[in-house]
């Protein structure tokens, strides 16, 4: 046996533990031993405000007291049961689910996280519409398993991607980057539908099963489809009989100041993945979200899938007590009201005073700094895929000020959990503006 006695606990880790997305060699975890609403405490007992929500799924923030409770009380009674039996923690979860979701939402199959639940939505699809392809967007991400990562429209496809997967990708809008050319919204609207409809007509207008869209791009960007897209691609749909699949895995459970993000356009889509804010990770949840039409197919036909923790008491348990306390304390209205009384007006204050921050956009606790070197050309402060020496100092500055914040290629993501308060908020902005000073050195202008 190996002697760890001199290791300190991040050597150990490195050492033992094989990292997600990472060359392990890099590795430099932050060692974080608690944590408490939006606060995490590191083992050197310095704390920071949590401005990331880990991986955007701490929606209630850390150690909720009634989810706690509810887990450590179902733990008590039951830790485990095989999916051919049933449980009340999990017949409660899904009624709560359903009954936040679209008129029409008739079951959920539950999974233990987003990508099994992509997965699943889009086994789903192909076996109630008898097609093969689907059709997914550049600049989404859709997990890390065989199908959702070949849906993945960034990088972390590519050496995955085996050529075979019957995943056709198309550029959703974006107008701060269009792939349209388009100078308003509007315009980048009509041309981003008319192109989806242009692929569906020259792949063959009868071999899609499915079109996969996060409503909000998480990971990608945070990019607000413009009004009318998710309406758009609703109409085609029932058009070219496609099943929309919506992956609601990091925008949904009131992220968005909305239940679902999809509820902020007027859309309903015919299957919903769903994962992280379901209960905020406290133990490891996802799942599909059926209409009646895909649920019918699987009456008297076997649905060829399942999970040995599907449904999992501990989980579901958690699920129950977080939407509860969801709507008990009022958390997705505080997080429409957090994103258009603090986060935007201030963000918006911040690009005022930082050049570097090229465009900001969002809603609810759910927002992106699109940041340049350069306004006009809107040149970014890291390549397409990529990091730079500036976004790795800016990060770097952000940790120095006692914040965790999301990051991505030249992006970062101010996502603190649904609940934080006015004045946690101010304060983390606050540290942002601090750290901001490190990245207004590479403006070239
Ligand atoms: C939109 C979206 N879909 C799917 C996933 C995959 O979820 P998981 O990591 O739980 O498998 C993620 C994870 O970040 C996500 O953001």
């Amino acid at each position: 046996m190996k002697d760890r006695s001199t290791m300190t606990p991040q050597q150990r880790e490195v050492a033992s533990v094989f990292h997600s997305w990472s060359a392990q060699s890099t590795l430099n975890p932050l060692m974080v031993k608690s944590a408490h609403g939006v606060y995490v405490t590191d083992e050197n007992d310095t704390t920071y405000m949590d401005f990331s929500s880990q991986l955007v799924n701490t929606n209630i923030g850390h150690q909720h007291p009634s989810v706690v409770r509810a887990i450590q009380e179902q733990a008590a009674l039951l830790c485990t049961i095989a999916p051919q039996h049933g449980n009340e923690q999990r017949y409660r979860a899904a009624e709560l689910i359903i009954d936040h979701s679209f008129e029409g939402a008739t079951k959920v199959f539950f999974t233990n996280g987003g990508t099994e639940a992509v997965e699943h939505a889009v086994r789903m699809a192909r076996l109630h519409t008898g097609r093969p392809k689907v059709l997914a967007a550049y600049r989404s991400y859709h997990g890390a398993t065989a199908t959702s990562i070949n849906l993945t429209g960034d990088p972390r496809r590519w050496p995955n991607d085996n050529g075979a997967s019957g995943v056709v990708h198309f550029f959703g809008p974006f107008l701060y980057r269009s792939a349209y050319n388009a100078t308003s919204e509007q315009e980048e609207c009509e041309r981003a539908i008319a192109n989806l409809e242009n692929i569906i007509t020259f792949e063959g207008p009868n071999a899609f099963a499915a079109i996969i869209l996060e409503t909000v791009p998480g990971t990608a960007g945070i990019m607000v489809p413009p009004p009318g897209y998710l309406a758009g691609v609703r109409a085609l749909c029932d058009k070219y009989g496609i099943i929309y699949i919506a992956d609601e895995v990091m925008c949904g459970f009131g992220r968005t100041g909305s239940w679902f993000a999809y509820q902020n356009f007027g859309v309903a889509p015919d299957l919903v993945a769903f994962a992280k804010g379901v209960n905020s990770g406290y133990v490891p949840l996802g799942g599909v979200v059926i209409n009646e039409a895909v649920a019918a197919t699987f009456n008297d036909r076997v649905y060829p899938g399942g999970l040995t923790y599907s449904g999992h008491p501990l989980a579901c348990a958690a699920a129950v007590a977080s939407i509860n306390a969801m709507q008990n304390e009022h958390i997705v209205e505080n997080a429409r009201r957090i994103g258009e009384e603090v986060l935007r007006p201030a963000l918006g204050e911040l690009a005022q005073k930082h050049q570097v921050i090229g465009d900001v956009r969002g809603l609810g606790v759910f927002f992106a700094l699109d940041l340049v070197t350069n306004r006009s050309t809107r040149e970014p402060l890291a390549p397409y895929g990529a990091s730079s020496t500036a976004m790795n100092e800016l990060v770097g500055a952000c940790r120095d000020e006692g914040l965790l914040i999301f990051n991505n290629f030249n992006r970062l993501h101010v996502v603190p959990p649904c609940n934080v308060t006015d004045d946690e908020a101010r304060e983390g902005l606050a540290r942002l503006d601090r750290a901001l000073k490190v990245a207004d050195q590479y403006y070239v202008g």
